[in-house]
């Protein structure tokens, strides 16, 4: 672990894979003066298909050392899959503050004309109580159409490594949306999900609007940032962002133009 990782400011992103890059190109639009340490916790990926006690059992050993290792000043689970379920264990093992990523049913709700959306997400996020309970609060009078597709996810991944995607296999997930002209509207409930944003749109064509999680995840980091005094002021200078797999990847060096484009120069396993 060096030195320079430790810092007040830091933020902490997490995610399975490169998911919680959707997130932290929003944080960094809002917050560019504060460092993010991104953790990829690669060992378990894919999230979406890993059985409850596996997430559980990961996450109570792993927050309590990335806590104390990295010292954040917040914590964003920017995973819908992990925060769906472990989000109030994290909280209750960790003194740090933790925002949790999770599908933007609210937000869509209020806008869906027809009253008909989509939820895309993965299948651990898709059959989730707590989906179920944030279905019932806001969007109880809606159909959803729900997608869970770990399919998508690594098209996502695809695209970051520099690979092809693979669109007939993107339409092929789609389907049930594409067949109903009723779904208006689509929930990003998957943090890959953004990355591939304009390859969803152009697959549902332009009378779907897509809505994630990404800018009111942004605004709420800004604002307990703010609360808790430990804002950096904006004239600070530029931060160095670091990238850490916690597993063994033979693909990094595919990864690295999109890390570094992001401002991810320090690339490393964390063997966490
Ligand atoms: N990015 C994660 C999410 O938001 C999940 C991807 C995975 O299945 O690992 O759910």
């Amino acid at each position: 672990m060096t030195h320079s990782t430790r810092s007040p400011s830091n933020i902490l992103i997490f995610d399975s894979g490169i998911g919680g890059l959707s997130i932290a190109d929003e944080v960094t639009r809002a917050l560019p003066q504060h460092p993010i340490v991104y953790i990829a916790d690669n060992r378990l990926y894919p999230y979406g298909i890993q059985p409850d006690n596996a997430l559980l059992a990961r996450a109570k050993t792993l927050f309590p050392t990335l806590e104390s290792h990295y010292q954040p000043a917040i914590i964003i689970i920017a995973c819908n899959s992990a925060s769906t379920l472990i989000l109030d264990e994290v909280r209750a093992i960790t003194q740090t503050p933790v925002i949790g990523v999770v599908p933007a049913i609210k937000p869509a709700a209020d806008i869906t004309q027809t009253g008909q959306m989509g939820l895309l997400a993965t299948k651990g996020t898709i059959s989730r109580q707590y989906t179920a309970d944030l279905i019932a609060e806001f969007a109880s009078h809606h159909k959803i159409t729900k997608i869970g597709s770990d399919i998508l996810v690594s098209q996502a991944e695809r695209k970051l490594h520099g690979y092809i995607i693979e669109e007939a296999l993107i339409e092929k997930e789609l389907a049930p949306i594409i067949t109903n002209s009723a779904i208006d509207t689509i929930i990003l409930g998957c943090t890959h999900f953004p990355l591939i944003k304009q390859e969803i749109q152009n697959t549902l064509g332009n009378r779907v609007h897509l809505i994630d999680s990404g800018e009111a995840i942004a605004r709420r980091t800004t604002h307990i940032l703010s609360i808790s005094n430990q804002q950096l002021p904006p004239t600070s200078p530029p931060p160095t962002h670091t990238f850490i797999f916690t597993a063994e990847n033979n693909q990094v060096s595919k990864l690295t133009p999109a890390l570094h484009t992001r401002g991810f120069f320090t690339i490393k396993i964390g063997n966490h």
